[in-house]
């Protein structure tokens, strides 16, 4: 079994709102992150991501409840000096350069001048930063400054890395090569823990992900298992009515009939299977009635389908 690196029991944060009313942000939340995963927190604006977050790194306090983060205590400084931490709003000093920035934080983390010389150089690689490291933070657009925030989190060559929406401000290239970095991390055996509204994204990096709605954890579990449990099916074609076909269909006894659905198309039907088993039976009606089947494709659930699905649950209980 992979190591827990973060494990929390019944963690708790309780805000007050402007009204005078308390309630919990994040509500008795039980996690445990396995060493060498990327593990993606999703979940809608105001839900409880952050505020987990900042606990666990020991930047606000829990009101009830306890975590633990590399087997032992946040408060911990040799605990601390393993992790890196991207936050959502990067308080980064405007007027200093990349590399002055980058040597500031080097130096918190002590260690040689040696040491701290290499960790600059392969971070400002890694970040892709190698032609702004003399640039002003200032002067420098939303997503390089992005990327020196993801440079600064990994400056210690930390065990466990948080990003608190990384992607915030990245164009298409950075997006691409976030992806990239978070594989490379966790190629290197790094823990990644990710808040992320970028679901494309996370379905091409995350192990595992965790749902959160109103501070209470809804779903969690490998995200390739989560997604495989869908065995829809959709068969399109032509030279056949959206009636026709709809009358045929129903006609096949073991059917169910709220487990399908026809949609005309302008190249001719669509008929919408929530279960592949009566593929066979369907396809051989249709043809028999002169339908010519142009395609059969297995529908594959993406992450956004599940997000949509699991909220939409969420809201009726
Ligand atoms: N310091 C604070 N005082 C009072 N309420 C707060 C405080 N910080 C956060 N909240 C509230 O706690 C809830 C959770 O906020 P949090 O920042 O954790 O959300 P989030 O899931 O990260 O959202 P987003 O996707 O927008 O970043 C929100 O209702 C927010 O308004
Ligand atoms: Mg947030």
């Amino acid at each position: 079994m992979a190591d827990v690196v973060i494990q929390t029991r019944n963690l708790t944060r309780t805000y007050v709102r402007s009204g005078g009313k308390p309630f919990n942000a994040v509500d008795n939340l039980n996690l445990e992150i396995n060493s060498g995963e990327i593990f993606a927190f999703l979940g809608v604006n105001g839900t409880g991501k952050t505020t987990t977050m900042k606990m666990l790194l020991g930047l606000t306090f829990p009101s009830s409840g306890s975590s633990t983060i590399l087997g032992g205590e946040i408060s911990n400084r040799s605990i601390r000096s393993r992790i890196g931490y991207l936050p959502e709003e990067s308080g980064l000093y405007p007027f200093l350069r990349v590399e002055d920035v980058l040597r500031f934080h080097a130096r918190l983390f002590g260690n040689t001048r040696k040491w701290r010389s290499e960790r600059i150089e392969a971070v400002i690689n890694f970040a892709g930063l190698k032609n702004k490291a003399r640039e002003q933070l200032k002067n420098l657009s939303k997503g390089f400054r992005q990327r020196v925030g993801i440079a600064q989190a990994l400056i210690n060559d930390p065990e466990l890395i948080f990003f608190d929406e990384p992607a915030s401000g990245l164009d298409p290239i950075g997006i691409k090569d976030l992806r990239a970095m978070m594989l490379r991390l966790k190629e290197d055996g790094k823990t990644v823990f990710l808040n992320s509204h970028q679901l494309s994204e996370v379905e091409l990096v995350a192990d595992r992900i965790g749902m959160i709605h109103e501070g209470r954890l809804i779903k969690i579990g490998v995200l390739k298992e989560l997604l495989g449990t869908d065995d829809s099916v959709e068969i399109q074609m032509s030279n056949i009515s959206e009636d026709n076909a709809r009358k045929l269909i129903k006609d096949i006894p073991e059917l169910n009939e709220d487990s399908w659905d026809v949609e005309g198309i302008s190249e001719g039907v669509v008929v919408y299977l929530d279960i592949s088993e009566f593929t066979d039976e369907i396809i051989a009606a249709l043809m028999s009635a002169g339908a010519k089947i142009n395609s059969v494709n297995k529908r594959v659930k993406t992450l956004e389908d599940l997000f949509s699905e699991v909220m939409q649950e969420t809201q009726i209980t």
